[in-house]
């Protein structure tokens, strides 16, 4: 049994400057999520669901889940001396939790708690974290491609971790009993097919009809392709992005006609999940272009996301980029 402390411990060597502190913001990640499978758990006998009456910057009605889990991980990184900014859904501003200006040379970005619509029906939620190292003046907003490392907890039947730093995914399981989580697949790889697509289609009526048409092929009677594929949406990102890690298949979040950039996050949901996707051979993009390699410009800002097994990405490229 490997646990998560010692493989982290491991992978702090791959790090250009092997210090310890990949270990310690890691192990913060972690105990943030513990707190946060713990919340859930126990929210319908501790008075905890529901909704408060303030919106978050994307003018959703933030959950009091939302909110604690927001709190766990800024606690996390208070005064780590490591993290200077923590850009989060739940925060309009990237906040300093470094002790001193300017102490720390990593930003941690995180949706605290993705899939809310799940919390009063008691179905899967996840958090997603993505850390960058400042650049020496100051720069936080950077590719997916420069990410130090990147990966959520699903919080579902079981409690699961499943990161990367580059070298390889590698997934954990938490023992609720032990407190600790511990190696459940390493060098995970995604199935360059797969049997299934996963999309809130009710927005279809929004899409271009190129994306209209994508979607529609995958819904097509073909054998020699494997088709048709079958459908599988949870409302949570990190649940139906997890599902097509493991088993193939791909995820899609369109721009809409009247809104291009649809409604998923850059720098928190996108780059992040596309970085652990694209480690296990998988590919993220928009539709037009990789993920990976946009240049942000505003901690917010969201992007259209295609994700998944390579071949089944491709595809809808395809699709859009017809003339
Ligand atoms: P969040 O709960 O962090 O705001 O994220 C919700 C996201 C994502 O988890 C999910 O895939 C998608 O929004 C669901 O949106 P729709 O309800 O529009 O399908
Ligand atoms: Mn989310
Ligand atoms: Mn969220």
């Amino acid at each position: 049994m490997v646990s998560l402390t010692r493989h982290i411990f491991e992978q702090q060597c791959l790090q250009p400057d092997g210090t310890e502190e990949f270990f310690t913001i890691m192990n913060r990640i972690v105990s943030g999520g513990k707190r946060i499978a713990r919340a859930l758990r126990e929210a319908g006998l501790t008075g905890s669901l529901g909704v408060t009456d303030t919106k978050n910057v994307h003018g959703e009605q933030v959950q009091y889940l939302d909110a604690r889990a927001n709190e766990f991980f800024v606690e996390a990184f208070q005064d780590s001396g490591i993290v200077q900014l923590v850009v989060s859904e739940e925060m309009e501003e990237p906040f300093p939790v470094a002790a001193a200006k300017g102490a720390g040379k990593y930003a941690v970005f995180f949706d605290p708690l993705d899939g809310s619509s799940n919390i009063d029906v008691n179905a899967p939620l996840g958090s997603i974290f993505s850390i960058h190292c400042l650049d020496p003046n100051g720069r936080f907003l950077k590719p997916g491609c420069e990410q130090v490392a990147a990966g959520y907890l699903l919080y579902g039947a079981g409690t699961i971790l499943v990161y990367t730093c580059g070298a390889g995914v590698h997934q954990f399981t938490l023992d609720p009993m032990a407190g600790e989580f511990f190696l459940s697949a390493s060098n995970v790889q995604i199935p360059s097919r797969g049997k299934t697509y996963s999309v809130n289609e009710g927005n279809s009526y929004k899409w271009s009809k190129d994306m209209n048409e994508a979607v529609v092929y995958f819904r097509n009677d073909d054998k020699a392709t494997g088709r048709p594929y079958s459908l599988r949406y949870t409302g949570c990102l990190v649940a139906d992005v997890h599902r097509v890690l493991v088993k193939g298949g791909l995820y899609l979040y369109p721009g809409e006609v009247q809104k291009p950039e649809g409604k998923l996050r850059l720098m928190y949901e996108a780059a992040p999940l596309s970085f652990v996707v694209e480690q296990a051979g998988g590919l993220g993009s928009t539709g037009v272009e990789r993920i990976s390699t946009i240049h942000p410009k505003t901690p917010h800002q969201c992007v259209p996301l295609i994700i998944g097994s390579r071949e089944d990405v491709e595809v809808v490229e395809r699709f859009l980029s017809r003339e």
